[in-house]
């Protein structure tokens, strides 16, 4: 997650308008790029833009979009790493093959009384998961591989952004993290004997194809790697599910001709996805084209993607032709998947929630809702889900020279391009409109979604739900909040199935916890998946939503973008001071474990 800046909303707000934070803590600028919120000012205050200085002191200034030549030798792509600069060696570039099945420790006591919370194994027993319920962990190839330049692999964008001053706020990048990339045996094990049936993971478009682009070489060993991976999994009883694309955008696409800015990008994709859907036919099953396009889109404008980074990406357009660019891309790869006959679903990651008016009777608010609806998730599931086009509002408020309108073949290819729902449903919070006009003031800070998330109430000023570590403070555990949200998304976007793609929390200090007895306690975390859990089972048995799985982030502790790897979310401690990068359970693991054991048939 994930949030990692992940959540965000994006579209919520130009980038430009969403820089609130001081510029101490430009891991924070990131949050609130990303949330378009307003969690760490009171309502009243004037959002006001501290554009931070992004010009790097002292990394490398990314070349200029187009400058650099397509050199597809070893020498080009030693070119291409160059611009990253020098990256940290793997401590080990073998394989551990581990004694399965991996032995559990024995379950963690029980938290509480049982006339204050139930053992998972007891939070409705009555109700069962449906048949084929997929009891899933997550993760993404950027923030678990590590091996970032190992068997020939190309630079991502986060390789390169990692290193520039200030991106990321403990200073850390991911050129080793958990090393799943050598780890995976081990990974995939442990999770199997928690009783995981299935892993969400992305594959790293940089390592199949170095330079991203068609008719550059493709990586062998990379496409081997992931034929390894993926039978690894399945020969273990966890089903491999793919996304093809988790923001690690391959630095040559930028380069050459600025990633998805450019209609270029459409092209690259498809043969991209063409290849490893050839590749992995038969074996996965479950696929994804992008994960949460809302925040990445949302980000290439932004910190630390922005135009000082990338010169001649346009702050105020460059959103929006990602999101055109990326929605055709989805559905040209979608396209090319149903006329391969690929023996599977496929669908994209939303992210975001719609929301609840803060005051409730405010006519304002109501309407802040729908625009944090339309600029948030609708922007991506109103073509693919409903209409075939961008939400009506953002129509009435964007030029196309701002927001490219589709030609009706496109409209015919996009709407119906996903098989499912599927959103990581992290949190839902309160909506409010600025205090002041904002619609017809394309100065405003927050034009052009003209809305604040709120984190707590409008009456007596109670949250909405426990706050996480303050490194992740776009998150709150909302589980009172969940059944409805879910309710809501299937009213507006219906669909016969839907996964619960990414949810998870960050665990108060745990990064500042030394001993291992205090780091596997983490009671927050916990709490949060038994509630979601227990309100999952309700979505499905009172509610009749149609959730087919639900995923956890994260498998393991992982490199959380621009909040490096002091932002925990992991159901695993990783020791990245150990030698062999040690994995630990934490209570979380243990208790996810112990309910879906009672749950699953
Ligand atoms: C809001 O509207 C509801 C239903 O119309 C009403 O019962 C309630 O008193 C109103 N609340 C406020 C604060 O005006
Ligand atoms: C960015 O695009 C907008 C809309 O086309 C245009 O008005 C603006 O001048 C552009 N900005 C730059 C810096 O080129
Ligand atoms: C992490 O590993 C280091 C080196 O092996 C060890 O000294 C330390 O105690 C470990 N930390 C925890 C919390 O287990």
């Amino acid at each position: 997650m994930n949030y990692r800046f992940h959540i965000a909303i994006f579209l919520s707000a130009p980038a430009t308008a969403l820089l609130a934070q001081p510029e101490s803590q430009p891991s924070r600028t990131q949050i609130a790029i990303a949330t378009g919120s307003i969690q760490d000012a009171p309502l009243t205050t004037t959002i006001h833009s501290a554009i931070p200085t992004v010009i790097p002191q002292t990394g490398a200034i990314f070349p200029p979009v187009g400058s650099i030549p397509h050199n597809f030798s070893p020498r080009g792509l030693q070119e291409l790493w160059n611009i990253v600069g020098s990256v940290e060696d793997p401590p080990f570039t073998t394989t551990p093959v581990p004694k399965t099945p991996v032995v559990l420790p024995s379950n963690p006591p029980a938290l509480y009384p049982e006339w204050f919370a139930p053992r998972p194994s007891k939070i409705f027993p009555d109700l069962k998961l449906p048949k084929g319920f997929k009891f899933g962990v997550a993760t993404a190839s950027y923030q678990v591989e590590g091996a970032a330049k190992s068997d020939g692999k190309g630079p991502s964008m986060w390789d390169w952004a990692s290193r520039q001053p200030g991106a990321v706020s403990d200073g850390s990048n991911a050129d080793v993290v958990d090393l799943h990339y050598f780890m995976y045996k081990e990974d995939v094990a442990r999770i199997a004997a928690l009783g995981v049936n299935a892993h969400s993971f992305s594959l790293s478009w940089a390592r199949i194809f170095p330079f991203g682009v068609a008719g550059s070489p493709l990586n062998e060993v990379a496409l081997k790697h992931y034929s390894d991976v993926i039978d690894y999994h399945l020969a273990s009883g966890v089903e491999p599910v793919v996304t093809l694309f988790h923001w690690d955008t391959p630095l040559a696409l930028v380069a050459y001709y600025g990633g998805f800015t450019s209609p270029k990008i459409v092209n690259d994709f498809v043969h991209y996805a063409t290849a490893v859907f050839r590749a992995f036919n038969g074996r996965v099953k479950t696929w994804y084209t992008f994960n949460e396009p809302n925040v990445y889109c949302g980000q290439i404008a932004s910190y630390p993607f922005d135009i000082a980074f990338s010169p001649g990406i346009n702050k105020t357009t460059a959103p929006y032709h990602c999101a055109y660019n990326l929605l055709k891309a989805h559905a040209a790869a979608v396209k090319v998947f149903r006329s391969m006959r690929i023996n599977g679903e496929i669908a994209f990651k939303n992210d975001n929630f719609v929301g609840m008016p803060w005051r409730a009777n405010s006519t304002a608010d109501k309407e802040a809702v729908e625009r944090h609806a339309a600029f948030g998730i609708g922007i991506f599931s109103d073509p693919v889900y409903t209409t075939g086009d961008w939400p009506e509002v953002l129509k009435e408020i964007l030029p196309p020279s701002i927001l490219p309108r589709f030609t009706k073949k496109e409209q015919e290819d996009i709407l119906g391009s996903a098989d499912f729902f599927a959103i990581d449903a992290y949190r839902t919070q309160w909506v409010s409109s600025p205090p002041e006009a904002c619609i017809n003031d394309v100065s405003h800070p927050l034009w052009p979604a003209c809305n604040q998330v709120v984190f707590f109430d409008s009456e007596a000023g109670w949250a909405a739900g426990p706050s996480p570590d303050p490194l992740s403070s776009w998150l709150q555990a909302t589980p009172n909040f969940l059944r409805d949200s879910l309710k809501e998304l299937q009213r507006r976007w219906p669909t016969k199935k839907m996964y619960i793609a990414e949810f998870g929390f960050v665990e108060p200090s745990e990064n500042e916890r030394q001993e291992l007895f205090q780091i596997t306690e983490d009671v927050a975390r916990t709490n949060y998946f038994m509630t979601y859990l227990g309100e999952v089972l309700l979505a499905i048995h009172e509610d009749k939503l149609p959730i087919a799985g639900t995923f956890a982030w994260a498998m393991l502790d992982n490199a959380e973008w621009n909040s490096g790897l002091s932002a925990r979310f992991g159901i695993q401690y990783v020791n990245y001071s150990s030698p062999i990068l040690e994995r630990v359970y934490k209570r979380s693991a243990m208790q996810m474990s112990e309910f879906f054991r009672a749950h699953l048939v």
